[in-house]
């Protein structure tokens, strides 16, 4: 295996894994459009090949032209309410048979009725929103929102913290890779050291403190600061920082004057057991961005959600997207938000988390290749080392287990090289649910008596 590989967003799809993979689905009709797709589509990194071609989904699953399912434990995050929930589907069917599309200039009710729905979910008055075609674009007019309003264009974020592949989401981003020969990039951005520990939300706070106290440090020191944007909890190797940790950092910002704007976008609407995971901190952002699941797994649609006092840009362009206010993105986006009331679905999420928390950690205590397991909701993270005392990453082991749960009908993503990543729709059954660990229980299970 190549070890110039960097492993941060996604796993490999150049290993020896994965080659070892496209035996398993060697079709001659997917061999067709695996083929047509690397000679087609221009080549891009963690896409460029693909691991299968897709007929259809429904519910947890999604299918290949031969006719295996998989049950999606990463659908990039657009899943909360499983893949054509009927609900949403016919909302959707319904709007666009009356309006598909709505020239910017004009408004339109689903559009309005959404911006409504959002801006009573949030607290304080955090009620005026704008919509964007991706969550890139809904980071980058938070950026620019961030300048009108404090006047200051400089930002502090995360090291390793992604907010979307555009220049400027990069500019502010953490990861390095996707910097990496990218020429100039947007100028002013600070990075301070992830709060990577996990302790819990509710427990001791660790060392994390100490990663708070890094951003007054930098604001003091840099000045000209306007924003600190971070994920409130990062979704690729679930890292969970402690309540301790953000109410500093929000005393830090208030007291600055800096905004803060969380990054939402792969884990609000319900994937930690509540609607958005600043709540489970007791703190109020400035500017929160959301988007993928936000669409339904239907329709590409983002959101910022700012402020009612930082409406004051009327004469910047802060988005000015075409589809600035999709109807059909607007009318996925309010029967997801009712389906998840309806269906009680945050209730559901957190009896899961119990029984997750359970299965994984009784997984640990029976195979030392499991170094930690972390998660809240239905977002966990299984980290596999090849010593616990180390922590040395057992990518292998990791790849083994992927390709191994792939086989036989699991599909996840590796973070980091060596962190499994599992996130189910929220609408799966208990028993699904327990097949899926079970799977992934077997898979590690094999890894471990081949590494010994
Ligand atoms: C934390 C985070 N922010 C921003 C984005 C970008 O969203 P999009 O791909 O919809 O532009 C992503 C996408 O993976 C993400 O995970």
């Amino acid at each position: 295996m190549k070890d110039s590989f960097h492993r941060t967003e996604g796993d490999i799809n150049l290993s020896d894994s994965r080659k070892a993979w496209y035996a398993v689905i060697s079709d001659s009709s997917t061999q067709h459009y695996l083929d047509a797709d690397a000679r087609y589509f221009l080549h891009q990194s963690m896409s460029t090949p693909c691991l299968d071609v897709l007929e259809s989904c429904d519910g947890i699953y999604i299918k290949d032209l031969a006719g295996k399912r998989y049950m999606d434990f990463h659908g990039n995050n657009v899943h909360q309410v499983g893949y054509r929930n009927p609900y949403v589907i016919d909302e959707v069917k319904k709007q666009m048979d009356i309006l598909p599309f709505s020239p910017r200039r004009y408004t339109n009710k689903p559009a309005v009725e959404l911006a409504e729905k959002l801006a009573g979910l949030f607290p304080g008055d955090l009620n005026r929103v704008l919509f964007a075609p991706g969550g890139t674009s809904a980071i980058g007019m938070a950026l620019k929102l961030a300048r009108v309003v404090t006047g200051r264009h400089k930002v502090i974020s995360l090291w390793d913290s992604f907010h979307g592949a555009s220049l400027d989401a990069i500019a502010a981003g953490g990861e390095q890779v996707f910097r990496k020969g990218m020429g100039p990039l947007m100028p002013g951005v600070e990075r301070i050291p992830p709060p990577t520990t996990y302790r819990g939300i509710f427990g001791d706070d660790g060392n994390d403190i100490k990663y708070a106290e890094y951003l007054e440090y930098i604001i003091e020191k840099e000045g000209e600061i306007g924003a600190f944007i971070a994920e409130t909890v990062r979704n690729t190797d679930v890292q969970l920082p402690s309540k301790v940790y953000w109410k500093k950092v929000r005393e830090i910002c208030t007291r600055h004057e800096v905004l803060l704007i969380l990054d939402e976008i792969p884990i609000a609407f319900g994937r930690t057991g509540k609607m958005f995971a600043f709540e489970h901190y007791d703190i109020e952002p400035d500017i929160v961005c959301v988007g993928k699941g936000l669409g339904a797994g239907i329709m590409p649609i983002a959101a910022m959600i700012a402020r009612d006092a930082y409406n004051i840009a009327a004469d910047v362009s802060l988005g000015h997207y075409t589809h600035e206010k999709s109807p059909l993105g607007c009318v996925a986006a309010k029967a997801m938000l009712e389906y998840i009331e309806e269906h009680n679905i945050l209730q559901k999420v957190n009896e899961d988390a119990v029984f997750m928390e359970t299965t994984l950690n009784n997984m640990k205590e029976k195979f030392s290749l499991i170094g930690d397991v972390r998660g809240i909701g239905l977002l966990w993270g299984i980290e596999l080392v090849k010593d616990r005392g180390t922590k040395a990453k057992a990518i292998e082991e990791s790849e083994f287990v992927l390709y191994e749960c792939l086989r036989n009908g699991l599909s996840f993503k590796i973070s980091q090289g060596n962190v499994l990543q599992l996130s189910p729709p929220l609408i799966i059954t208990r028993e699904q649910l327990q097949h899926a660990l079970q799977i992934v229980e077997n898979a590690i299970a094999k890894a471990s008596a081949i590494v010994k």
